[in-house]
Parts: structure tokens; C-alpha cells; sequence
């Protein structure tokens, strides 16, 4: 009985990696007038929350477990700290300094904290996630997961812990980050309504949360409010229109049997697709108008899976076909997004709540 509750808890809840990644150049020519993105629900208590039926979800956790298993492990923590010291490269030449000895705010986080953890061995971190994002596995945090995030979560969570994949993880992150992980703080807050003051973080980074926020232009406009002058933000996430952009897992564990190619895009295939958790389904045009719009001057890229001629083939057989001629092939060939700012020294901004606008008005 405990073997079988074991097994069936034995999977993970964590989030597929984004492969290595190449630039994009430039914007591409199809999604400058982009179709209007589905109107985005609201997020009821975890992102994770979707409806897959019973079938659908043991299959999530089988292809949870082929993703995020214990086996898969020491590759998917290396993959993902060469991936941040790149970002943090990025960072690092925007803000004419090393990326050391600063103040810097993660937006969700999610279960794994590698990058955070990255970050926190060098310098002052928080993270901020709408999930209770559980470090111990105690009944205190049970239930404050059960309660804010639901039992789904908890489960995935409960689950992940009593199988030792997130200590085995742990280990192999410290190993492999030549030192112990240092305590991290981890706030259970929602991006779009920060506690945090104004002007007070050095660098703001998130990397595949963007794509999973119903509001994202409020989470870029608070991001721009908690930035000081001079900070630099650095966010990547997963592009809808890149044939895994819909978070069917059967793809993204290389378990997609006849799942047809951009079947999300295609009516007639979108019925197929099952997705694990909510997305916003925005386009290549509708991040560049949301970071550039409260941004001037954010760079916004997309960037290419560099594993993609399988991709390339399928693509051309449907263009023949006359399929998918709203897209450009970079936004269907692109996997992510990449919007890099420098908040400009002389921009200290607050948030205009009504009080503020009173006193404003009082002194105009
Ligand atoms: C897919 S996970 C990303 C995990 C991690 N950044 C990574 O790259 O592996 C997305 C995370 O964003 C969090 N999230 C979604 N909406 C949020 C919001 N409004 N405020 C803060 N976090 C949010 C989710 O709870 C989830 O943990």
C-alpha cells in the first residue's frame, strides 16, 4: 500500500528546461500585426491547476518523472547553470559590473531554485512565487501549500520530497556549485502586486514564469516600479507559437507519438493537445508591445532551439500544404523570449496609488 502511495506520489512538479538557445535577429515579419492572444482566465491557486482527467494526469507524471526524475538530474542542473551564467553575462554587461555583492529579486522561482541558488552564493536574494514554494517537508507547510495552492500541488510537492528527488537534487546542485546551497528566502507573493518598495532591487530576473502570468504587463510594470535606477532586468520565457509553446508534456519528454507538429496552432489538431498548466498564449509581437510599451528601449528577442531541423522539415511540408501562413518561421522555430532592460539612472519610479495622485495634484 505505502509502495503504491510512494510511486504514484513519486513524481515530480517541476518545469521542463528551455534547450540551449541561439538569437533570432530581429523581429519577424509576421507577427508584427499578431492575432489578439486568448483572453487570459485568472490564475485559481497554482498555475498547475488544469483540468486532465485521470488518464491525462498519471501520464503528466509519467513524462514528469522521465523529465525531472532523479536520473535526469545532473544533466538538467548543469544544462541550467550554463544557461544563467549566460544570462548572467547579459546582466553583468548591462550593468558595467559584475553581478556580485547586489540586491537581486527572482519572480517564480518555481520548485527548484536552481538559479536562485546560483545567484544567492554571491549575493542578497529573494524569490517570490504564488505557490508556497515548500524547502522542508513539514505539516506546517502542507498545509499552507494544501491551502494556497491546492492538492494538486501539494501532492506533486509531498510527493517529489518523499521520493528524496528534491534532496538528491540538492546534493547535486551544491556539488556541482562547489559549495553548500546557502538558505534562500522564498516569499509566497503575486508578481503583479509586490510588497517591496520602490526602486530597491539591483537586478530583477525570471526565467519561464511570463508565459504562466494571466496579467504580464502589470508584473512588467511593478518590475519597473522595484528596479532602481541604473538596476538591469533579464526575463526569459517559453513562446506559445514553438511546437512545445503549449506545455503538452508528451513533447517536451520526447514522448509525443503521432501528436501532430503545431497542433495547438492548428484547429483541426488543437483538440490532441493537453496542457499541464495555464498559459497566456501571447505572441512574439504582444511581448515586444508589453515590455517595450513600459519599457522604452527593452530588448526583446526571440531565441532559437538550436536542435531543430527535425522542426525545419515539418515546418516546410505544412507551408506546402498552405498551414500555419500566419506565423513567420521564427516564431514558430523560436523556443523563448528573451527581454533584457537597463532601468535608466534617472527614472526613480513609485507606484501611483491614489493617495500619491491626491498629494500630486495637491502640489501642481
Ligand atoms: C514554470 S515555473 C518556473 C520555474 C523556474 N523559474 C524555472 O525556470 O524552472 C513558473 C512559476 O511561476 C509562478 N507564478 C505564476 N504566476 C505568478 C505570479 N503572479 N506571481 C509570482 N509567481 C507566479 C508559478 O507558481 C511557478 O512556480
Amino acid at each position: 500500500m505505502f509502495l503504491a502511495l510512494k510511486s504514484s506520489l513519486l513524481l515530480s512538479g517541476f518545469y521542463p528546461r528551455r534547450p540551449s538557445q541561439r538569437r533570432v535577429q530581429g523581429m519577424p515579419k509576421a507577427t508584427q500585426n499578431g492575432a489578439a492572444a486568448a483572453e487570459p482566465a485568472g490564475l485559481q491557486g497554482s498555475y498547475v491547476q488544469t483540468n486532465l482527467g485521470l488518464v491525462g494526469r498519471l501520464n503528466e507524471f509519467r513524462n514528469l518523472f522521465r523529465i525531472w526524475g532523479r536520473h535526469a538530474t545532473t544533466n538538467r542542473i548543469r544544462h541550467d547553470l550554463e544557461d544563467v551564467r549566460a544570462h548572467e553575462l547579459e546582466i553583468s554587461a548591462l550593468l558595467g559590473a559584475p553581478v556580485a555583492g547586489l540586491r537581486l529579486l527572482e519572480i517564480g522561482p518555481g520548485q527548484q531554485l536552481t538559479q536562485l541558488a546560483y545567484f544567492g552564493t554571491k549575493n542578497d536574494v529573494v524569490g517570490i512565487d504564488l505557490d508556497v514554494i515548500m524547502q522542508r517537508l513539514d505539516l506546517r507547510s502542507c498545509l499552507r501549500t494544501l491551502k494556497q495552492n491546492g492538492w494538486l500541488r501539494t501532492c506533486k510537492t509531498v510527493g517529489r520530497k518523499l521520493a528524496r528527488i528534491d534532496a538528491h537534487a540538492r546534493k547535486e546542485l551544491a556539488s556541482q556549485l562547489g559549495q553548500a546551497v546557502p538558505n534562500l528566502r522564498v516569499l509566497q507573493m503575486d508578481a503583479t502586486k509586490m510588497f517591496f518598495p520602490d526602486n530597491h532591487f539591483d537586478v530583477v530576473f525570471s526565467l519561464c514564469t511570463f508565459e504562466h502570468l494571466p496579467n504580464p504587463a502589470a508584473v512588467v510594470s511593478e518590475i519597473r516600479r522595484v528596479l532602481k535606477p541604473g538596476g538591469v532586468m533579464f526575463i526569459g520565457l517559453h513562446l506559445f507559437t514553438c511546437d512545445s509553446g503549449c506545455h503538452d508534456l508528451r513533447i517536451l519528454a520526447g514522448q509525443r507519438g503521432d501528436l501532430p507538429y503545431w497542433a495547438h496552432l492548428r484547429p483541426e489538431h488543437e483538440r490532441k493537445i493537453r496542457p499541464n498548466s495555464y498559459v497566456n498564449r501571447l505572441r512574439l509581437a504582444h511581448w515586444v508591445r508589453i515590455f517595450q510599451s513600459n519599457m522604452p528601449g527593452c530588448r526583446v528577442e526571440a531565441v532559437c532551439c538550436d536542435t531543430s531541423e527535425l522542426s525545419r522539415l515539418e515546418l516546410s511540408k505544412l507551408r506546402s500544404q498552405g498551414e500555419l501562413m500566419d506565423y513567420s518561421d521564427d516564431e514558430l522555430l523560436a523556443y523563448g523570449v528573451n527581454a533584457v532592460w537597463r532601468k535608466p539612472p534617472q527614472d526613480k519610479s513609485r507606484r501611483l496609488d491614489l493617495q500619491d495622485l491626491a498629494k500630486d495634484l495637491s502640489e501642481t
